[in-house]
Protein backbone atom coordinates (compact mmCIF):
# COMPACT_ATOMS: atom_id res chain seq x y z
CA UNK A 1 0.00 0.00 0.00
CA UNK A 2 3.30 2.30 1.14
CA UNK A 3 4.28 1.83 -2.64
CA UNK A 4 1.14 2.37 -4.20
CA UNK A 5 1.09 5.98 -3.15
CA UNK A 6 4.21 6.41 -3.50
CA UNK A 7 5.49 7.26 0.23
CA UNK A 8 8.70 6.14 0.97
CA UNK A 9 10.49 5.04 4.35
CA UNK A 10 13.47 6.38 6.41
CA UNK A 11 16.36 4.26 5.53
CA UNK A 12 19.44 4.05 7.86
CA UNK A 13 21.57 6.97 7.47
CA UNK A 14 19.15 8.56 5.70
CA UNK A 15 17.65 12.11 7.01
CA UNK A 16 14.47 12.13 8.70
CA UNK A 17 11.19 12.21 6.17
CA UNK A 18 7.74 14.16 6.02
CA UNK A 19 5.67 12.29 3.21
CA UNK A 20 2.77 14.95 4.31
CA UNK A 21 -0.96 13.97 4.36
CA UNK A 22 -1.96 14.17 1.25
CA UNK A 23 -1.13 12.22 -1.37
CA UNK A 24 1.43 13.45 -4.12
CA UNK A 25 1.18 17.05 -2.81
CA UNK A 26 2.90 16.16 0.68
CA UNK A 27 3.86 18.88 2.73
CA UNK A 28 3.13 21.52 -0.52
CA UNK A 29 0.37 23.24 0.87
CA UNK A 30 1.78 23.72 4.30
CA UNK A 31 5.35 24.13 2.96
CA UNK A 32 3.70 26.82 0.45
CA UNK A 33 1.59 28.73 3.10
CA UNK A 34 4.62 29.92 5.21
CA UNK A 35 7.87 28.34 3.89
CA UNK A 36 10.18 30.13 6.29
CA UNK A 37 7.28 28.70 9.88
CA UNK A 38 7.37 25.66 7.84
CA UNK A 39 11.42 25.05 7.67
CA UNK A 40 11.80 26.51 11.25
CA UNK A 41 9.21 24.30 13.02
CA UNK A 42 10.76 20.99 11.13
CA UNK A 43 14.43 21.84 11.59
CA UNK A 44 13.39 22.45 15.60
CA UNK A 45 12.41 18.59 15.60
CA UNK A 46 14.58 16.99 13.01
CA UNK A 47 18.12 18.88 12.90
CA UNK A 48 20.02 20.23 10.22
CA UNK A 49 18.76 18.45 7.62
CA UNK A 50 15.09 16.41 6.75
CA UNK A 51 13.30 15.63 3.96
CA UNK A 52 10.23 16.58 2.63
CA UNK A 53 8.01 15.35 -0.08
CA UNK A 54 6.51 18.24 -2.16
CA UNK A 55 4.79 17.55 -5.19
CA UNK A 56 5.78 14.10 -5.84
CA UNK A 57 9.43 15.12 -5.25
CA UNK A 58 11.91 14.39 -2.21
CA UNK A 59 13.50 17.55 -0.95
CA UNK A 60 16.36 17.60 1.58
CA UNK A 61 16.42 20.83 3.21
CA UNK A 62 20.16 21.46 4.69
CA UNK A 63 19.35 24.53 7.06
CA UNK A 64 22.89 24.37 8.84
CA UNK A 65 24.52 27.70 7.01
CA UNK A 66 28.13 26.21 7.98
CA UNK A 67 27.21 23.33 5.88
CA UNK A 68 25.71 25.02 2.74
CA UNK A 69 29.48 24.86 1.46
CA UNK A 70 29.32 21.09 0.84
CA UNK A 71 26.32 21.67 -1.52
CA UNK A 72 27.82 24.98 -3.04
CA UNK A 73 30.61 24.09 -4.59
CA UNK A 74 30.32 21.48 -7.97
CA UNK A 75 30.68 18.42 -6.02
CA UNK A 76 30.74 15.25 -8.34
CA UNK A 77 27.39 13.75 -6.79
CA UNK A 78 25.28 17.15 -7.76
CA UNK A 79 23.58 18.24 -11.12
CA UNK A 80 22.63 21.63 -11.38
CA UNK A 81 21.86 21.21 -15.07
CA UNK A 82 18.82 19.19 -14.63
CA UNK A 83 16.58 20.84 -12.74
CA UNK A 84 17.44 24.55 -14.13
CA UNK A 85 17.26 23.71 -17.58
CA UNK A 86 14.15 21.56 -17.42
CA UNK A 87 12.82 24.68 -15.30
CA UNK A 88 13.38 26.72 -18.31
CA UNK A 89 11.55 24.03 -21.15
CA UNK A 90 8.88 24.03 -18.80
CA UNK A 91 8.03 27.31 -18.60
CA UNK A 92 9.44 28.78 -21.80
CA UNK A 93 8.35 25.81 -24.00
CA UNK A 94 11.75 26.19 -26.39
CA UNK A 95 13.66 23.27 -26.34
CA UNK A 96 16.45 21.86 -24.13
CA UNK A 97 20.03 23.99 -23.47
CA UNK A 98 20.71 20.51 -21.98
CA UNK A 99 23.84 19.29 -24.89
CA UNK A 100 22.99 15.68 -23.40
CA UNK A 101 19.61 15.96 -25.02
CA UNK A 102 21.27 16.81 -28.63
CA UNK A 103 19.35 20.26 -29.48
CA UNK A 104 22.46 22.43 -28.98
CA UNK A 105 26.35 21.80 -28.30
CA UNK A 106 26.24 25.48 -26.42
CA UNK A 107 27.65 26.04 -23.18
CA UNK A 108 24.89 28.26 -22.15
CA UNK A 109 26.57 28.88 -18.44
CA UNK A 110 29.29 30.42 -20.63
CA UNK A 111 27.82 32.71 -22.80
CA UNK A 112 25.95 34.26 -20.12
CA UNK A 113 29.02 34.89 -18.23
CA UNK A 114 30.46 36.85 -21.19
CA UNK A 115 27.75 38.62 -22.30
CA UNK A 116 26.74 39.84 -18.58
CA UNK A 117 29.92 40.35 -16.90
CA UNK A 118 33.54 41.98 -17.26
CA UNK A 119 34.19 43.50 -20.78
CA UNK A 120 30.04 43.31 -21.30
CA UNK A 121 29.46 45.22 -18.37
CA UNK A 122 30.32 48.91 -19.38
CA UNK A 123 28.37 49.31 -22.33
CA UNK A 124 25.11 47.59 -20.58
CA UNK A 125 25.66 50.57 -17.47
CA UNK A 126 25.85 53.12 -20.27
CA UNK A 127 23.14 52.06 -22.14
CA UNK A 128 20.81 51.92 -19.50
CA UNK A 129 21.31 55.08 -17.96
CA UNK A 130 20.37 56.94 -21.32
CA UNK A 131 16.97 54.96 -21.33
CA UNK A 132 16.29 55.51 -17.81
CA UNK A 133 16.90 58.95 -18.42
CA UNK A 134 14.75 59.23 -21.47
CA UNK A 135 11.81 57.15 -19.59
CA UNK A 136 11.75 59.08 -16.49
CA UNK A 137 12.03 62.33 -18.09
CA UNK A 138 9.19 61.94 -20.78
CA UNK A 139 6.27 64.29 -20.85
CA UNK A 140 4.04 60.95 -20.13
CA UNK A 141 6.43 60.31 -16.67
CA UNK A 142 6.11 64.05 -15.77
CA UNK A 143 3.60 66.37 -14.92
CA UNK A 144 3.13 68.99 -17.47
CA UNK A 145 3.34 71.63 -14.87
CA UNK A 146 6.38 72.68 -13.56
CA UNK A 147 6.62 72.11 -9.75
CA UNK A 148 3.55 70.00 -9.53
CA UNK A 149 3.38 67.00 -7.63
CA UNK A 150 2.73 63.69 -9.57
CA UNK A 151 1.22 60.88 -7.66
CA UNK A 152 1.73 57.14 -8.52
CA UNK A 153 2.34 53.42 -6.93
CA UNK A 154 6.12 52.64 -6.63
CA UNK A 155 5.04 49.37 -7.61
CA UNK A 156 3.85 51.00 -11.04
CA UNK A 157 6.26 53.76 -11.56
CA UNK A 158 9.35 50.93 -10.55
CA UNK A 159 7.54 48.21 -13.62
CA UNK A 160 6.64 51.24 -16.32
CA UNK A 161 10.52 52.77 -16.08
CA UNK A 162 12.79 49.75 -15.33
CA UNK A 163 11.00 47.59 -17.80
CA UNK A 164 11.20 49.54 -20.59
CA UNK A 165 14.70 50.53 -20.33
CA UNK A 166 15.70 47.17 -19.06
CA UNK A 167 13.92 45.69 -22.59
CA UNK A 168 15.64 48.52 -24.57
CA UNK A 169 18.80 48.00 -23.23
CA UNK A 170 19.03 44.76 -23.63
CA UNK A 171 16.86 44.20 -26.95
CA UNK A 172 17.42 47.57 -28.57
CA UNK A 173 15.44 49.87 -30.43
CA UNK A 174 13.54 49.41 -33.87
CA UNK A 175 16.11 51.26 -36.89
CA UNK A 176 14.50 53.93 -38.27
CA UNK A 177 14.21 58.06 -37.83
CA UNK A 178 14.49 58.83 -33.59
CA UNK A 179 12.33 62.31 -34.20
CA UNK A 180 9.85 60.89 -35.95
CA UNK A 181 6.72 60.89 -33.28
CA UNK A 182 4.76 57.84 -35.35
CA UNK A 183 7.71 55.93 -34.75
CA UNK A 184 8.61 56.67 -31.38
CA UNK A 185 4.80 55.81 -30.13
CA UNK A 186 4.87 52.80 -31.65
CA UNK A 187 8.19 51.63 -30.01
CA UNK A 188 6.17 52.65 -26.69
CA UNK A 189 3.32 51.04 -27.63
CA UNK A 190 5.62 47.48 -28.33
CA UNK A 191 7.08 48.24 -24.86
CA UNK A 192 4.08 48.61 -23.08
CA UNK A 193 2.12 45.37 -24.50
CA UNK A 194 5.88 43.79 -24.05
CA UNK A 195 4.89 44.80 -19.91
CA UNK A 196 1.47 43.69 -20.11
CA UNK A 197 2.05 39.89 -21.78
CA UNK A 198 5.01 39.64 -19.32
CA UNK A 199 3.15 40.51 -16.00
CA UNK A 200 0.27 37.89 -17.62
CA UNK A 201 2.86 35.58 -17.74
CA UNK A 202 4.69 35.79 -14.67
CA UNK A 203 1.71 35.64 -12.67
CA UNK A 204 1.24 31.82 -13.34
CA UNK A 205 5.32 31.53 -13.06
CA UNK A 206 4.97 29.15 -10.19
CA UNK A 207 1.99 27.15 -11.35
CA UNK A 208 4.69 26.33 -14.51
CA UNK A 209 7.50 25.86 -11.92
CA UNK A 210 5.50 23.46 -10.12
CA UNK A 211 4.75 21.06 -13.13
CA UNK A 212 1.22 22.67 -14.55
CA UNK A 213 0.83 22.72 -18.24
CA UNK A 214 0.72 26.18 -20.05
CA UNK A 215 -2.27 25.25 -21.62
CA UNK A 216 -4.37 25.17 -18.70
CA UNK A 217 -3.58 28.76 -18.25
CA UNK A 218 -5.30 30.63 -21.83
CA UNK A 219 -4.64 34.26 -21.10
CA UNK A 220 -0.45 33.29 -19.78
CA UNK A 221 -0.35 31.12 -22.66
CA UNK A 222 -1.00 34.00 -25.32
CA UNK A 223 0.49 36.61 -23.34
CA UNK A 224 4.00 34.26 -23.41
CA UNK A 225 3.53 33.50 -27.25
CA UNK A 226 2.93 37.15 -28.28
CA UNK A 227 6.29 38.46 -26.43
CA UNK A 228 7.83 35.40 -28.66
CA UNK A 229 6.25 36.86 -31.70
CA UNK A 230 7.68 40.07 -31.55
CA UNK A 231 11.41 38.45 -31.26
CA UNK A 232 11.05 35.84 -33.89
CA UNK A 233 14.53 35.98 -36.27
CA UNK A 234 12.89 38.64 -38.64
CA UNK A 235 11.94 41.25 -35.78
CA UNK A 236 14.89 41.48 -33.91
CA UNK A 237 16.68 41.28 -37.14
CA UNK A 238 15.30 45.31 -37.72
CA UNK A 239 16.17 46.56 -34.15
CA UNK A 240 19.70 48.17 -33.32
CA UNK A 241 22.12 48.24 -30.36
CA UNK A 242 20.94 44.65 -29.54
CA UNK A 243 22.88 43.96 -25.90
CA UNK A 244 25.51 41.22 -26.33
CA UNK A 245 23.65 38.82 -24.76
CA UNK A 246 21.17 38.67 -27.33
CA UNK A 247 22.74 39.55 -30.28
CA UNK A 248 24.79 36.25 -28.84
CA UNK A 249 21.74 34.23 -28.46
CA UNK A 250 21.04 35.01 -31.76
CA UNK A 251 24.50 33.97 -33.65
CA UNK A 252 24.44 31.05 -31.11
CA UNK A 253 20.78 29.62 -31.87
CA UNK A 254 21.62 29.19 -35.48
CA UNK A 255 25.33 28.08 -35.37
CA UNK A 256 25.01 25.43 -32.73
CA UNK A 257 21.55 24.64 -31.91
CA UNK A 258 18.60 22.86 -34.38
CA UNK A 259 16.01 24.81 -32.57
CA UNK A 260 13.13 26.12 -35.26
CA UNK A 261 12.54 29.57 -35.28
CA UNK A 262 9.42 29.33 -32.85
CA UNK A 263 11.85 27.89 -29.89
CA UNK A 264 14.75 30.55 -30.64
CA UNK A 265 12.19 33.48 -30.11
CA UNK A 266 11.03 31.73 -27.14
CA UNK A 267 14.48 31.27 -25.94
CA UNK A 268 14.75 35.07 -26.46
CA UNK A 269 11.42 35.34 -23.76
CA UNK A 270 13.01 33.56 -21.38
CA UNK A 271 16.08 36.02 -20.83
CA UNK A 272 13.55 38.71 -20.89
CA UNK A 273 12.15 37.34 -17.92
CA UNK A 274 14.71 36.33 -16.43
CA UNK A 275 16.42 40.03 -16.67
CA UNK A 276 13.17 41.52 -15.39
CA UNK A 277 11.27 39.13 -13.29
CA UNK A 278 13.11 39.73 -10.18
CA UNK A 279 14.62 43.33 -10.96
CA UNK A 280 11.83 45.06 -11.03
CA UNK A 281 10.00 43.97 -7.74
CA UNK A 282 13.98 44.22 -6.27
CA UNK A 283 13.58 47.98 -7.79
CA UNK A 284 10.88 48.48 -5.83
CA UNK A 285 11.43 46.97 -2.41
CA UNK A 286 15.02 49.06 -2.47
CA UNK A 287 13.40 52.46 -3.36
CA UNK A 288 10.26 52.23 -0.77
CA UNK A 289 12.54 51.69 2.17
CA UNK A 290 15.03 53.79 1.04
CA UNK A 291 11.90 56.70 0.68
CA UNK A 292 10.27 55.20 4.16
CA UNK A 293 13.78 55.53 6.18
CA UNK A 294 14.56 59.17 6.85
CA UNK A 295 18.17 58.14 7.48
CA UNK A 296 18.33 55.94 4.04
CA UNK A 297 17.29 59.31 1.93
CA UNK A 298 19.48 61.39 3.76
CA UNK A 299 22.44 59.25 3.73
CA UNK A 300 21.79 58.29 0.07
CA UNK A 301 21.53 62.08 -1.04
CA UNK A 302 25.12 62.50 0.54
CA UNK A 303 26.53 60.05 -1.14
CA UNK A 304 25.00 60.72 -4.80
CA UNK A 305 26.00 64.69 -4.03
CA UNK A 306 29.54 63.74 -3.28
CA UNK A 307 29.58 61.82 -6.44
CA UNK A 308 27.91 64.30 -8.91
CA UNK A 309 30.14 66.61 -7.23
CA UNK A 310 33.65 64.30 -7.88
CA UNK A 311 32.70 63.71 -11.23
CA UNK A 312 31.52 66.91 -11.89
CA UNK A 313 28.43 66.10 -13.63
CA UNK A 314 25.75 68.43 -14.15
CA UNK A 315 22.46 67.84 -13.52
CA UNK A 316 19.85 69.11 -16.13
CA UNK A 317 16.46 67.91 -17.02
CA UNK A 318 16.48 69.59 -20.35
CA UNK A 319 20.20 67.66 -21.43
CA UNK A 320 20.02 64.35 -19.62
CA UNK A 321 23.16 63.08 -19.60
CA UNK A 322 24.37 61.86 -16.83
CA UNK A 323 26.15 58.55 -16.91
CA UNK A 324 28.14 57.33 -13.85
CA UNK A 325 31.39 54.84 -15.23
CA UNK A 326 31.22 51.77 -13.59
CA UNK A 327 34.41 53.24 -11.45
CA UNK A 328 31.92 55.30 -9.93
CA UNK A 329 28.86 53.09 -9.35
CA UNK A 330 31.01 50.69 -7.87
CA UNK A 331 32.20 53.66 -5.04
CA UNK A 332 28.80 54.35 -3.88
CA UNK A 333 28.80 51.87 -0.76
CA UNK A 334 25.66 53.30 0.96
CA UNK A 335 23.06 52.89 -1.77
CA UNK A 336 25.07 49.31 -2.00
CA UNK A 337 23.92 48.61 1.29
CA UNK A 338 20.65 49.94 0.59
CA UNK A 339 20.07 47.76 -2.17
CA UNK A 340 21.09 44.30 -0.32
CA UNK A 341 19.12 45.00 2.62
CA UNK A 342 16.25 45.18 0.63
CA UNK A 343 16.89 42.09 -0.80
CA UNK A 344 17.58 40.34 2.50
CA UNK A 345 14.06 41.38 3.60
CA UNK A 346 12.23 40.34 0.27
CA UNK A 347 14.59 37.17 -1.55
CA UNK A 348 13.20 33.72 -1.11
CA UNK A 349 14.87 31.57 -4.02
CA UNK A 350 15.21 28.30 -3.15
CA UNK A 351 18.72 27.04 -4.40
CA UNK A 352 18.59 23.48 -5.50
CA UNK A 353 20.60 21.05 -6.76
CA UNK A 354 20.27 17.31 -7.67
CA UNK A 355 21.71 14.04 -6.78
CA UNK A 356 23.38 12.23 -9.60
CA UNK A 357 23.46 9.23 -7.95
CA UNK A 358 23.45 7.62 -4.27
CA UNK A 359 25.94 9.20 -2.35
CA UNK A 360 27.27 10.65 1.19
CA UNK A 361 26.71 14.17 1.67
CA UNK A 362 28.86 15.39 4.96
CA UNK A 363 27.71 18.01 7.20
CA UNK A 364 30.26 20.56 9.01
CA UNK A 365 29.38 18.78 12.46
CA UNK A 366 31.06 15.61 11.09
CA UNK A 367 27.63 14.21 10.34
CA UNK A 368 26.69 12.33 6.79
CA UNK A 369 23.54 11.39 5.47
CA UNK A 370 22.66 8.70 2.54
CA UNK A 371 21.07 10.59 -0.09
CA UNK A 372 19.28 9.25 -2.97
CA UNK A 373 19.53 9.46 -6.89
CA UNK A 374 17.43 11.88 -8.05
CA UNK A 375 16.88 13.50 -5.47
CA UNK A 376 16.78 17.02 -4.60
CA UNK A 377 18.94 18.93 -1.87
CA UNK A 378 17.59 22.32 -1.15
CA UNK A 379 18.93 25.17 0.65
CA UNK A 380 16.08 27.70 1.36
CA UNK A 381 18.40 31.56 2.32
CA UNK A 382 15.55 33.44 4.14
CA UNK A 383 16.47 31.13 7.35
CA UNK A 384 19.53 33.12 6.90
CA UNK A 385 18.23 36.35 5.74
CA UNK A 386 15.53 35.99 9.28
CA UNK A 387 17.64 34.54 11.59
CA UNK A 388 18.39 37.23 14.51
CA UNK A 389 21.81 35.58 16.02
CA UNK A 390 23.26 36.63 12.46
CA UNK A 391 21.32 40.52 11.37
CA UNK A 392 19.55 41.51 14.94
CA UNK A 393 16.25 42.69 14.63
CA UNK A 394 15.89 40.68 11.11
CA UNK A 395 12.30 42.15 10.10
CA UNK A 396 13.31 45.60 10.65
CA UNK A 397 15.29 47.47 7.63
CA UNK A 398 18.39 49.27 8.49
CA UNK A 399 19.89 51.02 5.38
CA UNK A 400 23.68 50.89 7.24
CA UNK A 401 22.78 46.71 7.72
CA UNK A 402 25.67 46.06 4.98
CA UNK A 403 28.20 48.72 6.08
CA UNK A 404 31.42 48.99 8.50
CA UNK A 405 32.58 51.45 10.97
CA UNK A 406 34.83 52.95 8.00
CA UNK A 407 31.25 53.27 5.88
CA UNK A 408 32.72 50.60 3.79
CA UNK A 409 31.03 47.13 2.30
CA UNK A 410 30.61 44.70 5.51
CA UNK A 411 31.35 41.29 4.70
CA UNK A 412 31.82 39.92 8.25
CA UNK A 413 28.44 38.37 9.98
CA UNK A 414 28.61 35.95 12.70
CA UNK A 415 26.44 32.80 13.90
CA UNK A 416 27.58 31.53 17.24
CA UNK A 417 30.61 33.29 17.62
CA UNK A 418 31.47 31.53 13.86
CA UNK A 419 32.22 33.81 10.75
CA UNK A 420 29.81 32.63 8.07
CA UNK A 421 30.71 32.59 4.36
CA UNK A 422 27.25 32.88 3.54
CA UNK A 423 25.24 34.98 5.04
CA UNK A 424 23.13 37.14 2.57
CA UNK A 425 22.09 35.06 -1.28
CA UNK A 426 19.55 36.85 -3.09
CA UNK A 427 21.40 35.83 -6.00
CA UNK A 428 21.30 32.39 -5.67
CA UNK A 429 24.70 30.51 -5.08
CA UNK A 430 27.94 28.61 -6.79
CA UNK A 431 27.78 27.81 -10.32
CA UNK A 432 24.11 28.78 -10.40
CA UNK A 433 24.86 32.35 -8.80
CA UNK A 434 22.81 34.91 -11.15
CA UNK A 435 25.31 35.78 -13.78
CA UNK A 436 23.00 39.19 -14.33
CA UNK A 437 23.66 40.38 -10.25
CA UNK A 438 26.29 42.77 -11.05
CA UNK A 439 24.11 44.08 -14.05
CA UNK A 440 21.23 44.07 -11.65
CA UNK A 441 23.25 46.08 -8.92
CA UNK A 442 23.86 48.60 -11.14
CA UNK A 443 20.77 49.14 -12.83
CA UNK A 444 19.22 49.48 -9.35
CA UNK A 445 21.72 51.97 -8.43
CA UNK A 446 21.51 53.92 -11.40
CA UNK A 447 18.17 54.46 -11.11
CA UNK A 448 18.12 55.51 -7.45
CA UNK A 449 20.49 57.80 -8.18
CA UNK A 450 18.87 59.55 -11.42
CA UNK A 451 15.89 59.73 -9.31
CA UNK A 452 17.59 61.40 -6.43
CA UNK A 453 18.90 63.69 -8.98
CA UNK A 454 15.95 64.84 -10.68
CA UNK A 455 13.39 64.50 -8.44
CA UNK A 456 11.94 65.36 -5.05
CA UNK A 457 10.33 62.76 -3.48
CA UNK A 458 7.75 61.28 -0.62
CA UNK A 459 5.68 58.98 0.30
CA UNK A 460 2.08 60.24 0.44
CA UNK A 461 1.88 58.27 3.82
CA UNK A 462 5.05 59.22 5.52
CA UNK A 463 3.99 56.20 8.41
CA UNK A 464 2.65 53.78 5.92
CA UNK A 465 2.94 50.20 6.73
CA UNK A 466 5.43 48.12 5.19
CA UNK A 467 3.36 45.72 2.46
CA UNK A 468 3.23 41.82 3.06
CA UNK A 469 5.47 39.62 0.64
CA UNK A 470 3.08 37.72 -1.83
CA UNK A 471 4.56 34.25 -0.58
CA UNK A 472 2.61 32.61 -3.53
CA UNK A 473 6.28 33.06 -5.18
CA UNK A 474 8.33 31.59 -2.32
CA UNK A 475 11.28 29.62 -3.62
CA UNK A 476 11.44 31.38 -7.18
CA UNK A 477 13.39 35.11 -6.45
CA UNK A 478 12.37 38.44 -5.19
CA UNK A 479 9.16 38.41 -4.08
CA UNK A 480 6.10 41.06 -4.89
CA UNK A 481 4.30 43.19 -2.41
CA UNK A 482 1.15 42.31 -1.63
CA UNK A 483 -0.49 46.02 -2.35
CA UNK A 484 1.44 49.18 -3.92
CA UNK A 485 2.29 52.03 -1.94
CA UNK A 486 1.85 55.39 -3.48
CA UNK A 487 4.68 58.01 -3.69
CA UNK A 488 4.27 61.86 -5.37
CA UNK A 489 7.73 63.30 -6.93
CA UNK A 490 7.94 66.14 -8.66
CA UNK A 491 11.27 67.84 -10.55
CA UNK A 492 13.72 69.65 -8.39
CA UNK A 493 13.63 73.26 -8.85
CA UNK A 494 16.73 74.19 -10.82
CA UNK A 495 19.49 76.75 -9.12
C1 LIG B 1 19.32 33.25 -12.60
C2 LIG B 1 18.34 36.34 -8.99
C3 LIG B 1 18.60 40.03 -12.13
C4 LIG B 1 19.91 36.96 -15.64
C5 LIG B 1 19.02 33.78 -11.36
C6 LIG B 1 18.79 33.01 -10.17
C7 LIG B 1 18.52 33.87 -9.16
C8 LIG B 1 18.57 35.19 -9.71
C9 LIG B 1 18.20 33.53 -7.71
C10 LIG B 1 18.80 31.50 -10.09
C11 LIG B 1 20.01 30.98 -9.41
C12 LIG B 1 19.81 29.55 -9.04
O1 LIG B 1 18.97 28.89 -9.63
O2 LIG B 1 20.50 29.10 -8.14
C13 LIG B 1 18.30 37.60 -9.54
C14 LIG B 1 17.97 38.80 -8.81
C15 LIG B 1 18.03 39.84 -9.69
C16 LIG B 1 18.41 39.29 -10.98
C17 LIG B 1 17.62 38.85 -7.32
C18 LIG B 1 17.77 41.29 -9.47
C19 LIG B 1 17.79 41.90 -8.32
C20 LIG B 1 19.04 39.52 -13.34
C21 LIG B 1 19.31 40.32 -14.51
C22 LIG B 1 19.69 39.44 -15.50
C23 LIG B 1 19.62 38.11 -14.94
C24 LIG B 1 19.22 41.83 -14.59
C25 LIG B 1 20.09 39.69 -16.92
C26 LIG B 1 20.15 40.79 -17.56
C27 LIG B 1 19.81 35.70 -15.11
C28 LIG B 1 20.00 34.49 -15.91
C29 LIG B 1 19.81 33.41 -15.04
C30 LIG B 1 19.53 33.99 -13.73
C31 LIG B 1 20.32 34.43 -17.40
C32 LIG B 1 19.88 31.92 -15.37
C33 LIG B 1 21.28 31.42 -15.16
C34 LIG B 1 21.45 29.95 -15.45
O3 LIG B 1 20.46 29.21 -15.44
O4 LIG B 1 22.60 29.57 -15.67
N1 LIG B 1 18.88 35.10 -11.06
N2 LIG B 1 18.55 37.93 -10.86
N3 LIG B 1 19.24 38.20 -13.63
N4 LIG B 1 19.53 35.36 -13.82
FE1 LIG B 1 19.15 36.64 -12.32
Amino acid sequence: LWLAVGIRHRQPGEPAIENGLIPYLGCALQFGANPLQFLRSRQKKYGHIFTCKIAGQYIHFLCDPFSYHSVIRQGRHLDWRKFHFATSVKAFGHDSFDPRHGHTTENLHQTFLKTLQGEALPSLIETIAGHLQDVMLRPDTLSSKENQWQVDGIFAFCYKVMFEAGYLTLFGKELGDDKCQARLAAQKALVLNALENFKEFDKIFPALVAGLPIHVFKSAYSARENLAKTMNPEDLSKRHNLSDLISMRIILNDSLSTFNDVSKARTHVALLWASQANTLPATFWSLFYMIRSPDAIKAAYKEVNKVLKDSRLKVDPNDPTLNLTRNQLDNMPVMDSIISEALRLSSASMNVRVAKEDFLLHLDNQEAYHIRKDDVIALYPPMLHYDSEIFQDPYEYKFDRFLDENGQEKTTFYRNGRRLRYFCMPFGSGVTKCPGRFFAMYEIKQFLTLLLSYFDMELLDPAVKVPPLDQSRAGLGILQPTYDVDFRYKLKSQH
